[in-house]
Parts: structure tokens; sequence; C-alpha cells
């Protein structure tokens, strides 16, 4: 048996397409540039124990309850590879190094499950090959929900497993089908981190679903077919719906049904070329976020607010499961270090701090490093 294995996964920036996952509804990530790099080696005995150039030393039995800690996430991933009977249940130590930040919208926990798993199997001498993919995406997701408590959706390790450089995935949830877009090569993406951060974990976005889950059911009782989620609610519907259902339910089935269809335009918009409906899709889909499913802040609206002044931008919104973390600005290339520099400068001047922020492209999914 091989004992140890290194893997790589990228983060993510959802380009529109946000809190419709978990509805089984359109998303449209990429892959990026900044990453997680993971080495496994694997011990005897039950002891995990992860070691991290970012993060404090930690160490758990493997069938221990979940601590809270970043270990929860490559230790749901490895009781998930044992259920499956895809490695034993055994120890490892694990060595992360991270390029993303984390709880910034970039999808750090996913990359650290996808690239944790590849290496972890291939430690065992059970390599995941291609055509296992979506398997192995599902896992990551069930590693997250079940054992982290984070009652996630597929797109973040399916973008960290599908990802393709130049493209962003449009990705239908439901079932998981899927199509590469192209992204323009004059277009850059401008990502501005808030510096707030959220934990995925603190019940706000499980709070989200509850919500959601209630106004389904008001939903089913007012439409009259049969709804197996807020993704088969229409445009339609929802103008029934609209006297039927208290004003919060109403608002955040506004936004899945809304942001549904700009994932549709965005995408259209992207393969003529159009900026303009780009850029309006963008916007909308921020005030989308911003006022029906409430998950932004203000920092994250003023970045949103100072793009549509400036010369080159595109468009922007918020990125990520919201309430801090990065908002992201499509940028022409020729522009972008000047918007950056201005979307810096201004955030600076406005909360005394001056953000992190980087300019990436789509790149390619997750590998092993060590064959
Ligand atoms: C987090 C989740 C994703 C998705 C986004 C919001 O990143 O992990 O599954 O729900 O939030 O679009």
């Amino acid at each position: 048996m091989r004992r140890r294995a290194i893997a790589r996964a990228p983060g993510r920036v959802n380009l529109i397409g946000e809190h419709t996952d978990y509805h089984g509804g359109w998303v449209l990530p990429a892959a990026i540039s900044l990453g997680t790099r993971v080495e496994v080696c694997l011990r005897d005995g039950a002891q995990v124990i992860g070691r991290s150039r970012e993060l404090a030393e930690v160490a758990a039995g493997l069938a221990a309850p979940a601590a809270g800690d970043w270990l929860d996430y490559p230790r749901g991933v490895a009781l998930e590879l044992a259920d499956c009977g895809r490695v034993p249940a055994r120890g490892f130590e694990l060595r992360v190094e991270s390029e993303l930040p984390i709880g910034a919208g970039l999808a750090s926990s996913a990359a650290l499950c996808v690239a944790t798993a590849l290496a972890l199997a291939a430690a065992a001498g059970r390599p995941f090959g291609e055509a296992e993919r979506a398997e192995l995406a599902r896992l990551c997701q069930r590693a997250e929900s079940r054992f982290a408590g984070v009652p996630c959706g597929i797109m973040d390790p399916w973008a960290a497993l599908f990802g393709r450089p130049g493209a962003a995935l449009r990705l239908r949830c439901s079932d998981a089908w899927f199509e590469p877009v192209a992204l323009p090569e004059r277009l850059e993406l401008l990502m501005v981190d808030t510096g707030v951060r959220h934990s995925l974990r603190d019940g706000r976005f499980a709070l989200r679903q509850r919500e959601c889950a209630q106004a389904l059911q008001a939903a089913r009782r007012v439409a009259s077919r049969d709804l197996d989620g807020l993704s088969d609610v229409t445009r339609a519907d929802l103008g029934r719906l609209a006297s039927e259902l208290p004003p919060l339910g109403l608002r955040r089935i506004r936004h899945v049904v809304s942001e549904n269809a700009r994932v549709a335009t965005l995408a259209e918009a992207l393969g003529r070329g159009d900026l303009q409906a780009v850029g309006a899709a963008l916007y909308a889909s921020h005030e989308s976020l911003r006022r029906d499913y409430q998950v932004s802040c203000p920092e994250s609206d003023f970045l949103v607010e100072s793009s549509r002044t400036l010369e080159g931008m595109v468009g922007a919104r918020m990125t990520g499961a919201g309430w801090g973390g990065c908002t992201l600005h499509l940028v022409r290339e020729d522009h972008g270090a000047r918007c950056e520099a201005a979307l810096v400068g201004r955030f600076e001047a406005r909360f005394g701090r001056r953000p992190r922020s980087w300019r990436l492209r789509a790149e390619g999914a997750a590998r092993l490093l060590s064959d």
C-alpha cells in the first residue's frame, strides 16, 4: 500500500447563481488559480493530525465527534471514504498549504475536502479515476453537510473537480447536468475581500434553508402542481403566491426564481459578448441577494455600488454565501489594475483598512500532484 500522496484543489468564484444550488437550481462557478495543497501520510492507529501553514495544529481521533475546528472537514471526508469502503478507517497526518482566504466566499472548505479526498484515496492505493469525479463531488458535499454541519449544495466541490481554464461551468444542481461557458479573454475576475467574516457553521446558512423550506410548503399549497423544490416555482407562480405568502417567504422565493433566470441570461450574454447585459445581470443578482435573500453587508454593498462609476467595469456583485467575504468585479483587462486600485482606495477611505484583492482567471480542476 502506498502511504503518502499529495493533491491540490482550486477555490472557485461563482459568477452568478447564488443560494440556488441547494434548491436544485442553476449556478455558474469558475475554478480559480488560488487553491489548497494537501499532503497525506497514513499512520498506524486512529489519530488524525492536521498541520497547516496558515492555521493552528489540531489532532483528534478519526471517529471522535466534530470539534468545530478545521480538521472536521478532512475527518468528515475520511469517514465518508471509509463508509463507502474506499479507504480503511484509520489515522493519517495532513499537511495543508492554502492561498485561499477562509470564510471569504471562495470555497476554501470545498478545496480542503476535495484535495484531502484525492490524496487520502491515493495514499491508500485506491486513487479516484476521472470517471469518478461526480461521485467524489457528492462525497465531499456529504462530508461538509453531515460531519462539519454545513448544509451546503454541490456547487463548490463540483467547481473544484470539473473547472476548466478560461471557462465557467453552467451547472443544474438538481441532476448535475453541466456545460462549460467560455469567458471572454479580455475579461478579468477582480476579487476584493471585505475582510468581514462569516462561518457557515454559525447557523445563518441553515436558517435560510429553514425559511425556504417553510416558503416551499406554502408554495406547494398555493401552486396547483407538485414542486420538488423552490427551483420548480415559475415566474407565473410568483404572481399568484404574492398575495398568499408572508413577505419574508415571498422574498426568499423571489430571489431563487429570479436568480435561476439570471444564470441563463448571463451565460447567454457571455456567449454573445454582450457585456452590457452581463453587467446588468451581475448588479441585479447583487440587488436580489441584498434585498430579497438578505445575505449582503454594508461593506459588500459599498464595493458593488462603487463599481458602477468605474471605467472598464462590466459589473459587480457579492459572491459566495455572503454576510461578508469577497465581491466579484468583472473588468476589462486593460482597466483591471486601475479598477483594483480605485476600489481598494475607496474602501480604505470609507472603512479605514486596506482590503486584499486579486485579479484572477478561470483555471483547471483539482489533481493529484504525486503519482
Ligand atoms: C456556500 C455553499 C454553496 C452555496 C453558496 C451560496 O458557498 O457551500 O454550496 O450554497 O454558499 O451560493
